[in-house]
């Protein structure tokens, strides 16, 4: 039952985030290119390819400073059972980041932050698809909140954003 839930949460998110293809994605042709910061751990994402706020992620990551190896997959739901991200945490993308989990559309920088400080976390997330969230730029951009997970499934808020 569980199991099947957890199905059912990835695939509702997974076309929620076909829907979006070729909108915030878009703009990012037009980006300009910035040299990536050796100190900055590679961004390794798991996504969908047909998810177009997922490549919008990819060039915020890049545009911060990372170096993104981002890999299109058929099965996400493994990738984030296998990451250990709770069901009600999911989004659209997964990233290993430094042996953390980064699951959905986190600013870079709260990935960086992460980084500094190094909790003992699982990951970090940003659950479903916030509008206003990197790579999921929109008209009405509302607050949201980056949650931790532990490996035993503890969440806490990790950070309170308001992109307005
Ligand atoms: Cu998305
Ligand atoms: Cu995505």
């Amino acid at each position: 039952m569980l199991r099947t839930l957890t199905l059912f949460a990835g695939l509702l998110l997974v076309a929620a985030c076909s829907s979006a293809d070729g909108a915030p994605g878009a703009e990012s042709e037009g980006a300009e290119a910035v040299v990536a910061d050796a100190s900055l751990p590679t961004v390794l994402v798991y996504k969908s390819p047909t998810c177009g706020c997922c490549n919008g992620w990819v060039e915020h990551m890049r545009q911060a400073g990372f170096t993104v190896d981002a890999r299109d997959v058929r099965d996400l739901i493994s990738v984030k059972m296998d990451g250990g991200v709770p069901t009600q945490m999911s989004s659209c993308h997964t990233a290993i980041i430094d042996g953390y989990v980064v699951e959905g559309h986190v600013p870079a920088e709260q990935v960086k932050r992460l980084l500094a400080e190094r909790p003992e976390v699982a990951g970090i997330a940003v659950p479903g698809m916030p509008i206003g969230s990197p790579g999921m730029e929109g008209a009405n951009p509302e607050p949201y909140q980056v949650l931790s997970f532990t490996h035993a499934g503890e969440a806490a808020v990790f950070a309170d954003v308001d992109p307005r």
